[in-house]
């Protein structure tokens, strides 16, 4: 399966304008399996290590507060060259440089608000899914 999946959340001012059910709609239609799923709310902690990478970034502190702010949904998703062809569907982290048809330029509110995160790599696509979910939990 190495490869083939990619996880995902629907972050807070997503699941606030009531767009789980479009974005999934958008996953579903765009060939990708939902393999893992559940509905959340992040403590700061949990946010703060989720985005660990960014750790020294300046929008850090934003981030992580804004993130653990609402309830978000994650997923597992699978399909061949998930990782890749799922940033295609969600498009540029600035909503206002994404494509056309991308769920972000769609549904996204600001780069900080933009709606769905996607994997950057199969590495961290296991690292993420396995930060979310047991075995047990993946279909
Ligand atoms: P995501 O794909 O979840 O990965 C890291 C997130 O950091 C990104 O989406 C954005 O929401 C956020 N981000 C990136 N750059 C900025 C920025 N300049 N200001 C605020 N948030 C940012």
């Amino acid at each position: 399966m190495a490869g083939n999946i990619t996880f995902t959340m629907i972050k807070p001012d997503a699941v606030e304008a009531n767009n789980i059910g479009p974005i999934l709609n958008m996953i579903n239609k765009a060939g990708f399996k939902i393999v893992a799923m559940k509905y959340m709310k992040l403590s700061g902690a949990q946010a703060g290590q989720f985005y660990a990478v960014h750790k020294e970034r300046p929008f850090y502190g934003e981030l992580t507060e804004y993130m653990s702010n609402g309830p978000i949904v994650a997923a597992v998703l699978s399909k061949d060259n998930a990782v890749a062809d799922y940033r295609k569907l969600i498009g540029a982290t600035d909503p206002s440089k994404a494509e056309e048809g991308t769920i972000r330029k769609t549904f996204a509110k600001s780069i900080a608000a933009n709606a769905v995160h996607g994997s950057d790599s199969d590495e961290n696509a296991e690292i993420e899914a396995n930060f979310f979910f047991s075995q047990l939990e993946r279909f």
